[in-house]
């Protein structure tokens, strides 16, 4: 049983789609082991996204996920759920995003995607331990 960590995004929690996207990953047979609603410090957001330190999106990024609440999970379930969560996603540009995945049945905006997904295991792991560390 592998775990990986989601944030819903502020602009999914502002738009009222906590909801929708909880339940596709419910329906999907994923299940919440933990997660709670946060305002994200700047340095934890700094320190989550710490991959794109430097790049040009990376100021814009951090003030985004800081704008408003968000909701951190960790999802439970089938060996590398980490990928079933990033296919039920969509790519990160949802213009892009197939329809049927999170990003390209509800989103438009790169900067306005809706959701987090760990992006492997490793990432998962350290995802998990700096949100909730009581589980790691
Ligand atoms: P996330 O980490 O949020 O799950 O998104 P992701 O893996 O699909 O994309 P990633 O490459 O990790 O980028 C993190 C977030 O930064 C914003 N971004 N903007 N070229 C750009 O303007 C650009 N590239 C990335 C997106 O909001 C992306 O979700
Ligand atoms: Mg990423």
């Amino acid at each position: 049983m592998d775990r990986t960590l989601i944030i819903v995004k502020p602009d999914a929690v502002a738009r009222g789609l906590l909801g929708e996207i909880l339940t596709r990953f419910e329906r999907r047979g994923l299940r919440l082991a933990a997660g709670a609603l946060r305002s994200l410090d700047e340095a934890t957001a700094r320190a989550h996204y710490a991959e794109h330190d430097g790049k040009p999106f990376f100021p814009r990024l951090v003030e985004f996920i800081t704008s408003g609440p968000v909701f951190v999970g960790v999802l439970e379930g089938t060996e590398d759920v980490f990928a079933v969560v990033r296919t039920m996603m969509g790519t990160t540009n949802p213009k892009e995003s197939a329809p049927g995945t999170i990003r390209g049945d509800l989103a438009t905006e790169t900067g306005e995607n809706l959701i987090h997904g760990s992006d492997s295991l490793e990432s998962a792991r350290r995802e998990i331990a700096l949100f909730f560390p009581d589980l790691a």
